[in-house]
């Protein structure tokens, strides 16, 4: 049975990736032309790809999908909206390069892909969309070959106890109970809403996403955390001099508190 708060956040994603697949803070044009939308951090965690095979989950429309095909990786993308996955496909087209992806719940793909992987890789805006972080531990742990690498990198979870809010929803580091928003604003263009449609997104504590890998069967090798954040999250944030792609505090100094996490576990 699909999950129908999942099912709710496949609508609005649905409605977004015409939104954002040529938006300014998406590298869709440079990897069309040969580029890569990887940043430096993850580069560094997974080092030499060549020849290895990479499941990517939450993928939206392929753009590190692709760019790690580009680094020499046999790659397989997984998104719940049909219509990233349609839009992975063109682009995959348009870039001449080799990918297959496919369209699933992360939490139900158990049973839909019949292999193992080198490495799983999941970045930047992905485990508060997941109800169920040890279902998707179980699915990571499923998917990685005996020594394979799982990494992921994200916002962390403590960000929330910092940065503004909706004021419906105060900050609760432990909160159990979903967060649902109305017309939220676009992450890319702060002044559009997504009509009519509903995000219902969970807070997982670092500890529950690491539990959930240890519980799962894998070995935590590093834990980072970061002082800066991986996209422009208001309209006075300032991009950081040397590290590309990422942005600072309205201030223009890293953070006091951590912004991003990283996890790299081995199987
Ligand atoms: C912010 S995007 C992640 C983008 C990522 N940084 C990238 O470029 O690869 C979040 C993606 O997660 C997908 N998603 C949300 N809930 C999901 C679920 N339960 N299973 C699989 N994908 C999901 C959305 O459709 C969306 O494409």
């Amino acid at each position: 049975m699909p999950h129908p708060d999942h099912e709710k956040n496949r609508a609005t994603w649905n409605k977004q990736v015409d939104l954002h697949v040529y938006h300014k803070e998406y590298k869709t044009k440079e990897v069309i032309a040969g580029g890569s939308s990887l940043k430096q951090i993850e580069l560094d965690a997974l080092g030499d790809v060549r020849g290895k095979s990479l499941l990517h989950l939450m993928c939206q429309f392929g753009l590190d999908t692709l760019s790690w095909a580009r680094q020499g990786a046999r790659v397989t993308g997984v998104d719940i909206s049909e219509r990233s996955v349609e839009v992975a496909r063109e682009i995959t087209q348009q870039a001449g390069l080799q990918a297959e992806f496919v369209r699933s719940d992360v939490l139900d793909l158990i049973g839909r892909i019949d292999k193992q992987f080198d490495i799983v890789y999941q970045s930047y805006g992905t485990h508060i969309w997941l109800s169920d972080l040890f279902q998707w531990a179980k699915v990571v742990a499923q998917y990685l070959k005996p020594g394979g690498t799982f990494y992921m990198i994200d916002e962390h979870p403590v960000n929330i106890l910092f940065l503004p809010r909706e004021e419906d929803y105060p900050p609760d580091y432990f909160a159990t109970e979903p967060e649902r928003t109305l017309n939220p604003n676009d992450y890319c263009e702060q002044d559009v809403h997504i009509e009519g449609e509903e995000h219902v997104e969970w807070q997982h504590p670092v500890s529950k996403i690491v539990n959930a890998l240890i519980e799962a069967g894998l070995t935590i090798e590093r834990l980072d955390e970061y002082n800066y954040y991986y996209y422009k999250y208001g309209p006075d944030w300032i991009p950081y001099a040397g590290h590309d792609g990422f942005w600072l505090p309205p201030d223009g100094k890293p953070a006091t508190y951590p912004l991003m996490l990283a996890v790299k576990a081995r199987k």
